[in-house]
């Protein structure tokens, strides 16, 4: 019984990303990154390289959340691994000193991270975080690429 059941959720699985596969190739999108569907079944269905984007050239999260050296570059190597937040609105504020490591986002399950992303920055014992961390209302698609992405960071 067990095989036969193996077999059509092994089409379902193929046909789903030749499907992913063809879309990105009408979006324009590169198709040889995108993850092959072990990794994704992972990481709650998101999607790491669209995560990546997000995580580098949208959201930004690696410019607050990594530390620098002294000629104020990100080091690569340690993305990710915490920072101390260097600038402060002149107005009176309540402002975190620290945008603390969020590599593989830990100490948030899938579903407190969609909440984090989805609700404005609820963190995971369910009060909102300091500013300057943004209120995200991001799409529950875009939340999911995140989490994937931050869980493959190494
Ligand atoms: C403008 C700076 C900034 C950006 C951009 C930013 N963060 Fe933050 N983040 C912070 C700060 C500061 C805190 C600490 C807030 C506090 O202590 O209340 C924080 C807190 C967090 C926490 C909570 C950690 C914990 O221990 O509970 C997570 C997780 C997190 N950020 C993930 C992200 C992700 C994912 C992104 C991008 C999608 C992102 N952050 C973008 C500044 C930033």
């Amino acid at each position: 019984m067990r095989s036969s059941q193996l077999v059509p959720l092994a089409l379902v699985v193929v046909v789903g990303v030749v499907t992913a596969g063809a879309l990105a190739a009408q979006s324009g999108a590169p198709q040889s990154g995108r993850p092959a569907a072990a990794p994704a079944a992972q990481s709650a269905g998101g999607s790491a390289e669209h995560g990546r984007y997000i995580v580098h050239e949208v959201a930004q999260c690696v410019q607050c959340h990594s530390p620098r050296d002294e000629q104020g570059n990100i080091i690569e190597s340690r993305e990710f691994d915490g920072a101390p937040v260097h600038f402060r609105p002149p107005w009176p504020n309540d402002w975190a000193i620290y945008a603390p490591r969020n590599k593989g986002l830990p100490g948030y399950d899938d579903a407190a991270a969609i909440r984090l992303l989805t609700e404005g920055a609820i963190g995971r014992d369910g009060r909102q975080l300091r500013p300057p961390m943004p209120r995200f209302h991001m799409s529950k698609q875009d939340a999911s690429d995140v989490i994937a992405y931050m869980r493959s960071v190494r």
